[in-house]
């Protein structure tokens, strides 16, 4: 395997989009070989002590120079991001993880499925995929992103835990209440969003794959933050743990113990 190396991107713009969430678009190279689901490390150019903080491909321009990045600010890493502008510069490392399993849902009926800050990987997935697509979207509240972006590539649902936009609840009541059906689900968002998911898979019979993106810390396998258990034993070690940073972040939902 290649090691891959930081280098150095410049931004190209900046923006908040939502309390805490940034829209970040940098211009690099290694937009051409992003793929959805898949996410970069980008460090802190102060914080020299911080690990770096590993973020999702939003999406990847026409050109496929320049990669977009959405974000939450949760840190002191985060916030340095979120202080940038055009023309600053940040290092990244990537890109990094496997992403999404795209042929596992040609001719299928699709849900992608995004809960708060783990929504922007959907944007990429639902541009990329040519399928029947059901995108469902949980917010806390009106303070909604990316869903006029992701209206422009399949059907949007919206649930906000507090009732104020769409179904009142999570992705999972926006199923009940509007009679959705998939073949294959694919997401990214909070661990009881994706237990529920892994739960409501089984129970019906419908492939699932879910970025555990959220548990990660640093990104690129130097804090052991993300071990989570697995049913495939690892060649190396035999033993049943994946790194999520490094095996994942995506993984079949009947695969890994959440
Ligand atoms: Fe640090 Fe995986 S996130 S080792």
């Amino acid at each position: 395997m290649v090691q891959k190396k930081k280098i150095k991107t410049t931004i190209v713009s900046q923006k908040q989009i939502a309390e805490q969430v940034y829209d970040l678009w940098l211009e690099t190279r290694l937009a051409k070989d992003a793929h959805p689901g898949q996410f970069v490390a980008v460090y802190p150019n102060h914080e020299s002590t911080l690990l770096p903080r590993p973020i999702s491909i939003c999406e990847v321009s026409e050109d496929k120079r320049r990669l977009r990045l959405v974000y939450r600010v949760a840190g002191k890493g985060t916030a340095e991001f979120a202080s940038y502008g055009a023309e600053d510069s940040l290092e990244i490392l990537g890109v990094l993880g496997n992403g999404f399993p795209i042929d596992k849902a040609k001719g299928k009926r699709v849900f992608l499925m995004g809960g708060g800050i783990g929504i922007p990987p959907m944007l990429e997935l639902a541009k990329r995929l040519d399928c029947m697509k059901q995108i469902l979207l949980g917010y806390r509240d009106k303070d909604l992103f990316l869903q006029e972006d992701l209206a422009r590539y399949g059907d949007v649902y919206v649930a906000t835990e507090d009732g104020s936009v769409g179904t009142k609840g999570n992705v999972m009541d926006i199923i009940k209440a509007h009679g959705l059906a998939a073949d294959v689900i694919m997401a990214c968002g909070p661990m009881p969003m994706l237990r529920a998911i892994k739960k409501y898979a089984g129970e019906n019979k419908i492939e699932a794959y879910i970025s555990l993106e959220e548990r990660m810390a640093c990104g690129v396998g130097a804090c052991l933050g993300c071990v989570c258990r697995t049913t495939k034993v690892d060649a190396h070690s035999h033993v049943h743990n994946a790194r999520i940073c490094t095996d994942g972040p995506v993984f079949e939902a009947g695969e890994v113990d959440i």
